[in-house]
């Protein structure tokens, strides 16, 4: 291959793996791989000036705007920063500052490097007016609503700062609230966030904030726009502690302000070894210079401050055996290979099974059988293979082919046009594809068919007397009976159970449909934004965008299960069986309040306090117990505590009487 064909070929790879990564939130390599294609891309375009392109990934800092969010330009724009993985490279950045400043001393501030989302706050007058994300680095989304959640996020300045006020940093997951995302995700069978930082990005374009913030997120500022009111990034860092920031300078060993790079490097060292101590996730560490009239000095380039440099740590790697390849089945009869590993140990777990995704991941690496490989572990909760040691290939080891029939069916597999996933075509006969359905369909958040329960699923798919869940309505009391230990008892508490379900709002039947990317939330919604599943099976792609929280995924899977004729089918048959398809509107019911939350305190004339309560629900609101920046309203009546009323008031809430109150809720929406 020439240079300029592998110039070409790098544009290309590196434009769909930024556009997976900053627009679609599903990166399929690891950020030590991007960076190092990113690498032999800039090496070679600098060796090759004839190529230059304004579009090439080497000329922008990355990202994309995406759309639902209002589009705001950067008052200035938000740099990346030059980031290398070696000490050398980091020598060569300490020689050009100290040369660039002859006889003078240098600071180095050195940070961590939080792995998660830069974002842009504006204060006016001390009040949070807006966050917007980096976006391209000139233009980004206003996301605003969602910033206001979190609880690190000063929403009003203490003390004396100036009329306006721009601070950079990282939104960022904690590992805890990481994994309780991901435990929730999994018991409600959507797909699994692949690390923190994607979990945060995804949090963050949510349209619903009051589900933003019960995400757990944490900011840490970084960088404060307005270098002539300090002399030093640390001042500046001091500053923003003062004004309300949680700032690295309160945790002791995360930031240091070190007189020689030995120091600095230090710093580094200590992180990559105990990276694994924080609560959170890092990919490296930051050197700045500290003083301000240094970093003007040196300046900017077009794209990231000369006086700043990015450490990342690599990625933790091990090497490892390729035992088998084994395949799972799904509840919707997606095929995913897992390949079983001879256990390694990795960063101080035993790694046994690596994700490989899909067919395409396999050809990618060219797997063969009992290759050596090594696995790379990130942020991720299943480990990867990143690559096959080919020097310790035996000569005749055969590739991994990937399967062509079911593993349990035998059902012969396909693979639709334009998806990288294959399917096993036999939803109706695959028995883990039935019971999956079944189970998810019997679920407490689903249908809550306690009485039944996952044995009792599996005896009647395997006496065949239960295919889907219509089924279930349908079975004699012979069938029923034939169930070993099912005496009259057992039945009866079976029958009442599935007559209870007839009750189960519509919301609730929608999601126990298991529709794909479809989870508790998008289907609460979906059946409140339509009302009927008839409406809902009537309406296009443009018209499921339209609605909160649907986006191509979602709009993409709902279309096709409703093209499905077997779907179809068993939508009709849990209607005959007397399910709900429509939303049940309570007597007076409104979505007047919808997306608001609301503190009630005091005594009221018209309502008891329980009453007002109801009624706030009745209108589509929520109802809490504490006053806090996410509160929409506060509604007073007599006697309300004064300690309520000032915070309320220091917050910026709203505070309403029982008169507007009234008002408010007859405003129909
Ligand atoms: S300083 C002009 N400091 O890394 C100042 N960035 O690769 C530029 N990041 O866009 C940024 N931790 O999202 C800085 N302690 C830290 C950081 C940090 C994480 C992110 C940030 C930036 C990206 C650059």
């Amino acid at each position: 291959m020439t240079p300029s064909e592998r110039i070409v070929q790098l544009r290309a790879e590196l434009h769909a793996h930024n556009r997976k990564y900053y627009t679609e939130d599903t990166p399929t390599v690891s950020d030590t791989e991007f960076d190092f294609l990113l690498k032999e891309l800039e090496a070679l375009e600098a060796d090759n000036p004839e190529m230059f392109d304004p579009n090439s990934p080497t000329q922008r800092v990355g990202g994309e705007v995406t759309k639902r969010f209002a589009s705001v330009t950067h008052s200035a724009p938000m740099q990346s920063l030059a980031n290398t993985y070696s000490h050398e490279e980091l020598d060569a950045f300490f020689d050009r500052v100290e040369e660039a400043l002859p006889q003078e001393l240098v600071q180095y501030v050195c940070e961590l490097k939080y792995d998660g989302v830069a974002v842009n706050l504006r204060y006016d007058a001390g009040k949070l007016t807006q966050a917007v994300t980096r976006g391209d680095g000139t233009q980004g989304d206003d996301i605003t609503v969602n910033v206001r959640t979190i609880a690190t996020i000063p929403l009003l300045l203490r003390g004396d700062f100036p009329p306006v006020l721009e601070v950079r940093g990282e939104v960022f997951l904690p590992f805890a609230s990481f994994e309780a995302i991901n435990e929730d995700r999994a018991a409600q069978d959507l797909d699994l966030f692949m690390n923190p930082r994607n979990a945060a990005s995804g949090s963050l374009k949510l349209q619903d904030s009051s589900e933003v913030a019960k995400r757990g997120l944490d900011f840490m500022p970084y960088f404060a726009l307005g270098a002539s009111a300090w002399n030093s990034h640390r001042e500046s860092l001091e500053k923003l502690k003062a004004w309300g920031f949680k700032v690295p300078l309160q945790r002791t060993g995360f930031l240091a302000v070190c007189d020689h790079r030995v120091e600095a490097r230090a710093f580094l060292t200590r992180w990559e070894i105990e990276r694994d101590t924080l609560p959170f996730a890092i990919d490296g560490a930051v050197i700045k210079v500290n003083w301000v009239a240094q970093q003007r000095r040196l300046g900017s380039t077009a794209k990231a401050p000369r006086w700043a440099i990015a450490y990342k740590f690599k990625a933790l790697a091990a090497e490892s055996v390729l035992e088998k390849v084994m395949y799972q089945v799904g509840r919707t009869g997606a095929i995913t290979p897992v390949a079983q590993l001879t256990p390694v140990l990795l960063a101080g777990t035993v790694v046994k099974r690596a994700s490989l995704h899909n067919q395409d991941i396999i050809q990618k690496l060219d797997l063969h059988e009992g290759d050596t490989v090594m696995v790379e572990k990130g942020g991720e909760i299943i480990p990867k293979i990143t690559t096959v040691l080919l020097e310790k290939r035996g000569a005749h080891a055969v590739p991994v082919l990937f399967l062509l029939n079911c593993p349990e069916c035998q059902t012969p597999l396909v693979r639709k046009e334009g998806e990288a996933q294959h399917y096993c075509p036999n939803v109706l006969g695959c028995p883990p594809q039935i019971s999956g359905r079944l189970i998810h369909f019997i679920g407490r958040r689903a249908m809550d068919l306690d009485g039944l329960g996952s044995e009792t699923m599996a005896l009647l798919v395997e006496k065949g007397l239960v295919h889907r869940p219509s089924d279930l309505y349908n079975l004699s009391m012979d069938e029923w009976a034939s169930l070993p230990n099912f005496k009259e008892k057992s039945i009866a508490n079976a029958l009442s159970a599935l007559q209870r379900s007839k009750t189960v709002p519509f919301e609730r039947v929608l999601f126990a449909l298991g529709i794909r990317h479809v989870g508790e939330t998008v289907a609460k919604k979906m059946a409140r934004h339509w009302g009927s599943m008839e409406a809902l099976m009537q309406a296009d792609r443009t018209a499921l965008i339209e609605a909160d929280e649907v986006g191509e995924v979602i709009a993409e899977a709902v279309l096709r299960f409703f093209q499905d004729p077997l779907q179809l089918e068993e939508i009709h048959r849990l209607r005959q069986a007397g399910l709900q398809m429509t939303v049940v509107r309570q007597e007076g019911a409104s979505r007047t309040l919808e997306g608001m939350t609301f503190v009630v305190s005091g005594v009221f004339v018209g309502y008891s306090r329980d009453a007002i309560k109801e009624s706030i629900e009745l209108h589509g609101g929520r109802n809490v117990g504490s006053v806090s920046a996410k509160v929409s309203y506060v509604v007073a009546g007599e006697g309300m505590g004064p300690s309520k009323k000032a915070k309320a008031e220091a917050m910026g809430v709203k505070v309403l009487n029982e008169e507007e109150f009234n008002r408010l809720i007859a405003m129909e929406r």
